[in-house]
């Protein structure tokens, strides 16, 4: 098949790249004439296990081109995949103006008999406005149907070719056939829904998702009081199959560009539709928080962070992504440079993208280590696996001081206190 993909960000390219290897023709559009040309080029424009390597290949065997021209592209394709940014507005709802300006340009087209498939994450009832935009006049008809996104950053690849379940969702059953038929390799559940359930199905997702974390967060803060460990109470509640242990590890709660925003959009929908969603209220709130009852520990350690050398480990929102959007590390950041605490970090990817916001008020290394000579104090902030599997006898000498607060209680804690190391977790 022929396809247009609107969007080259994370999910439009992932899309892209994916539909390409699967064998369709995909043609990748952005108005970013630079990324256009690093893709055309075979250069991913963020960092994403095996991504590189499926775009060059795609490109090679000529199955995946990258175009700024709509028009160029339009009218060669029957499926159009429209993957743009929705990102928050200042009241939490999801700001649709890429979407729609995106619709405006391929009914501007006027090229009919399209079908037009939303994969960015949009409030329930926006098919129906992508349909009546499009439709405004008699020029052309298009189809509209939702085809929501569960990627994983830094996982996205994987995923696409081993998602849990796909979901289409449209006012025609025989379109959604039509659509899951372009996914027809890849062995999994396959819904067909209503556009409005297809919708709803991926906001809900998330902030269930979401609401795992922020329960086992507090979870993890009664541990604290009562002298529990929140990584044995989530392994013994996941061996449950009606819970499972996924989505269960406590720590300083969620970030990235798709839980924070799609909870408070979900929030926002609910209200705006009379309803008071208060579950969804305390996630929020419980995330929130967790962040700085992190840093409180940091701080009552200390009494006074001014002049204090901290190492900091990590400043992406998860391991394996480049990512610092929403990112739980790069609050802590900027809390101990507010409080006057000298900051070494290190990432092993995101440390380009942290140096934009965090700018020259810490010092940055490529080396782990070099980090922490002289440190009197080391906070890790991101999952990374190979943190834990740094040389420890070696940091204990670098070290002025011997603490590590673990924000994401990824350190194995009883070699370490073996070690000589005073270890602060979160939850335990
Ligand atoms: C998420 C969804 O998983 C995905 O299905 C959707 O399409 C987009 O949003 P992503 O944001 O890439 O994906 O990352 P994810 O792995 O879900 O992690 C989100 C955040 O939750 C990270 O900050 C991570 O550190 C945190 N997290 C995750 C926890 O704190 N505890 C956990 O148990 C799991």
């Amino acid at each position: 098949m022929k396809i247009t993909i609107i969007g080259t960000g994370y999910v439009g390219l992932v899309t892209g790249v994916g539909l390409s290897e699967l064998g369709h023709t995909v043609y990748c559009v952005d108005t970013d004439e630079e990324k256009i040309k690093l893709l055309e080029h075979g250069k991913e424009p963020f960092f994403e296990p095996d991504l590189g390597r499926l775009l060059k290949k795609n490109i090679k065997a000529k199955r995946l081109f990258f175009t700024k021209s709509l028009k160029d592209v339009l009218n060669k394709t029957s499926f159009v995949f429209i993957c743009v940014g929705t990102p928050q507005k200042r009241n939490g709802s999801a700001d649709l103006s890429y979407l729609f300006e995106a619709a405006e340009q391929i009914k501007k087209l006027s090229i009919g008999g399209k079908i037009i498939i939303i994969k960015s994450t949009v409030p329930v009832a926006t098919g129906d406005k992508m349909e009546s935009i499009l439709n405004e006049s008699n020029n052309a008809h298009f189809e509209v149907a939702s085809c929501p996104e569960f990627l994983r950053e830094g996982r996205a690849i994987y995923d696409f070719f081993n998602p849990d379940r796909i979901v289409v969702g449209s006012k025609k059953y025989s379109l959604c056939l039509r659509i899951l038929n372009l996914f027809a390799k890849i062995k999994t559940h396959k819904i067909s829904v209503s556009r409005e359930t297809a919708e709803l199905i991926k906001y809900a997702s998330n902030a269930y998702l979401a609401a795992k974390i922020s329960f086992i967060n507090e979870i993890g803060n009664i541990c604290e009081h009562v002298g529990a460990n929140v990584d044995d109470v989530a392994n013994g509640m996941g061996l449950d199959k009606r819970i499972n242990p996924h989505f269960l590890k406590a720590g300083i709660g969620y970030g990235g560009s798709c839980f924070p925003k799609d909870v408070k959009a979900l929030k926002y929908l609910s209200s705006d539709g009379g309803y008071n969603f208060r579950l969804l209220r305390a996630v929020i709130e419980v995330n929130n928080k967790q962040r700085k009852l992190f840093f409180n520990k940091i701080k009552n350690h200390f009494g006074d962070l001014r002049n204090k050398k901290v190492a900091l480990l990590g400043l992406s929102f998860k391991d394996n992504t480049d990512d610092i959007r929403e990112s739980a590390a790069i609050d802590i950041a900027n809390n101990l440079i507010k409080h006057g605490a000298k900051l070494y970090c290190h990432d092993p990817r995101a440390m380009e993208n942290a140096k934009k916001v965090l700018k020259k008020k810490v010092e940055y290394s490529a080396c782990a280590y070099d980090i922490m000579d002289g440190a009197e104090a080391l906070v890790i902030a991101t999952e990374w696996p190979q943190f834990s599997a740094l040389d420890w006898k070696r940091i204990k000498k670098l070290m002025k001081y011997p603490i590590i607060f673990d924000g994401k209680n990824i350190l194995d804690k009883q070699l370490l206190i073996r070690l000589g190391f005073k270890i602060i977790n979160m939850g335990k």
